[in-house]
C-alpha cells in the first residue's frame, strides 16, 4: 500500500534553513510503518518569496512558477537527505518515473510539476499515479475550517467532510481576496473527488495527528471520505 504526503514546504524549509530535527521525526513516523510513501513536498515561504520578486520585476506567471518549482524540488533533495536509505535518492519531477521506482523504494519524493498548478494537485495526481487509496496533507493549518480561523475565532472546526462539502468549501473561498488561500486548491479537490481518495488534513507540528492520520485512525484535523 502507497500512501501519499503532501508536504508544506515551509514545515522543511524554515526562514533559518532545513528543519533537519522535524524530518528526522518524519523518518522515524515513515520507518514505523508498514506502508511506500510517495512525498511531494512543497516551496513554503521561500517559494512566495521567489515568485513575488519576479513578479515585481515584471516576469509573467509562467516563469514565477518555474522558478517556484525550483524551490519544490530543492526542498524535495532536503527532505531525501534527511530520510537517508530508505528513499530513493533524487527528487522526481514527474509521476510516471515515481509509478515506476515507488515499487522498489520505501520512499519517493517528488517536488512540483508543471507551471499553473500547485503541489496539492500534484499530490493528488501521485496518489491516483499510485492507486493510493490515503493522502495526508501536513501542513501548518491544523485542520479544514468554514472559514479562516485566523480572522474569525468562532471558525467552526471540522472533523469529517464530503467530497461535496469540500469542493463547496474551496469554491467559496475561491471568492476571497488573495492571499486567504483555502488549504487545498480546487483542482486538488476535485480529483481527491473524482478518485475518491481518503484524504486527512493535520498539522504538521502535532506528530501525534501525522502518524494517526498515517495509520487511518482518529486525529484532531479533518478528514474526508
Ligand atoms: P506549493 O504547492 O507549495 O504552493 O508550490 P502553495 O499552495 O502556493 O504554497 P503553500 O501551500 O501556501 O505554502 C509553490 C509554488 O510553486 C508553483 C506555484 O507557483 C506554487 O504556488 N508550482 C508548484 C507550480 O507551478 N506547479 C507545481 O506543480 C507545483
Amino acid at each position: 500500500m502507497h500512501i501519499v504526503l503532501s508536504l508544506g514546504g515551509s514545515l522543511v524549509n524554515t526562514e533559518q534553513g532545513t528543519d533537519k530535527e522535524y524530518l528526522a521525526k518524519i523518518k522515524a513516523i515513515i520507518e514505523k510503518s508498514e506502508a511506500s510513501f510517495g512525498i511531494v513536498v512543497g516551496g513554503g515561504f521561500a517559494a512566495r518569496k521567489k515568485a513575488k520578486k519576479l513578479r515585481e520585476k515584471g516576469a509573467s506567471e509562467f516563469d514565477c512558477d518555474t522558478a517556484a518549482i525550483k524551490i519544490t524540488w530543492k526542498n524535495a533533495k532536503a527532505v531525501i537527505d534527511a530520510l537517508g536509505s530508505i528513499v530513493y535518492p533524487k527528487a522526481l519531477k514527474d509521476f510516471y518515473k515515481a509509478r515506476k521506482l515507488a515499487d522498489k523504494h520505501k520512499v519517493v519524493v517528488m517536488g512540483g510539476t508543471i507551471p499553473g498548478i500547485t503541489t496539492d494537485t500534484d499530490s493528488v495526481l501521485l496518489a491516483e499515479a499510485l492507486n493510493s487509496t490515503r493522502l495526508i496533507n501536513i501542513s501548518n493549518t491544523d485542520a479544514i475550517y468554514d472559514s479562516n480561523p485566523k480572522d474569525n475565532p468562532h471558525a467552526k472546526k471540522y472533523e469529517k467532510l464530503s467530497y461535496d462539502e469540500l469542493i463547496e468549501l474551496a469554491i467559496k473561498n475561491d471568492k476571497r481576496t488573495a492571499g486567504t488561500n483555502f488549504i487545498f486548491d480546487m483542482l486538488a479537490c476535485k480529483l481527491l473527488a473524482r478518485s475518491k481518495i481518503e484524504a486527512h488534513f493535520v498539522s504538521g507540528k502535532n506528530l501525534h495527528d501525522v502518524e494517526n492520520a498515517i495509520n487511518g485512525m482518529k486525529h484532531n484535523g479533518t478528514m474526508v471520505v
